[in-house]
């Protein structure tokens, strides 16, 4: 379909997931749907982005209401392999985007930059579409594709849109079904640091160990939370910011109870010698 659409010289669009759909998911697949045709959306678990001792076996699968609401959307072809037909028994060949890999989820989730390099290089390859589409909520994941496309040559355009909050500012996510009542009331926590952190910006301040500092109070408060990393980085790089003058995420790992959230926020000069600042949570 994709090759037709290219050869028709259509915009083919690609939104990858792993399923278990929500508003975030479906935001990229509107997105797409105004930006492409035809539009494709790919779900497949990938086991090599789990880490031995990760959730892939308990992550929430729904296929069938999956690709009810994609159709809802106006997807036109939904590409859900096999583990054997992404992987086949020989499989030997991954791409490791060097240096972003090893930092901040890197650090923590050893491999887990690999196994998404490699699923999202063969999605490319298999569907080759114009436009692929990603979320802002994987800040360095999105990045870190970016980079891939940039440095490998690849024939697509990579997309980010921005995060979808629950009314409260929890960020969807496939994995705040393991949270229970009170861990997800907890859960808010990360929103209220990133809030409180832009707050801090608004009001001038531009040391990046004085932010964290806010940061890691905020989150002190909460008692169920345990903190992976709260940390300022360039949006480029992703080192730590001593002082913020140019594009930077505000980003957070954070434990509430035994499920793993991430969140960001997003913060740009308003114009590149301004000092004012824009924010996108
Ligand atoms: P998954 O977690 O299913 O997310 C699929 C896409 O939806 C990603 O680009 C993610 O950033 C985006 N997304 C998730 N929550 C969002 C939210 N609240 N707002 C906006 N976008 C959101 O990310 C993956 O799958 C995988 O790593 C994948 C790229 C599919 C490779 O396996």
């Amino acid at each position: 379909m994709a090759r037709q659409g290219r050869a028709e010289g259509r915009s083919i669009g690609l939104v990858p997931t792993m399923g278990a759909l929500h508003e975030g998911h479906l935001s990229l697949v509107a997105r797409a749907k105004k930006e492409c045709s035809p539009l494709i959306a790919s779900i497949f678990v990938n086991p090599k982005q789990f880490g031995p001792n990760e959730d892939f076996a308990k992550y929430p699968r729904a296929f069938e209401s999956d690709s009810e609401k994609l159709k809802q959307a106006g997807v036109d072809a939904l590409f859900a392999p096999e583990a054997a037909e992404i992987y086949p028994k020989d499989f030997s060949t991954y791409v490791h985007v060097a240096g972003l890999s090893e930092k901040l989820e890197g650090r923590s989730r050893p491999g887990h930059f690999r196994g998404v390099a490699t699923v999202v290089m063969k999605l490319l390859q298999i569907v080759q579409p114009h436009r692929a589409y990603f979320g802002r909520k994987d800040a360095q994941q999105a990045r870190l594709i970016t980079q891939m496309a940039r440095d490998l040559n690849l024939d697509s355009e990579i997309v980010v849109s921005p995060i979808v909050r629950e009314p409260d500012g929890l960020a969807l996510s496939s994995r705040n079904v393991y949270l229970n009542p009170a861990e997800r009331q907890a859960a808010t926590v990360l929103h209220g640091a990133l809030e409180a952190a832009k707050s801090e910006l608004a009001h001038g301040v531009r040391d990046g160990l004085q932010l964290k500092d806010v940061l890691q109070r905020t989150l002190r408060k909460q008692s169920v939370a345990r903190v992976d990393y709260a940390e300022i980085v360039d949006a480029d790089s992703f080192d730590p910011v001593v002082r913020i003058s140019k594009p930077c995420y505000v980003l957070l790992a954070v434990f509430i109870g035994k499920t793993r959230l991430i969140d960001n926020l997003y913060v740009e000069p308003r114009s590149p010698d301004s000092d004012d600042l824009v924010f996108h949570l």
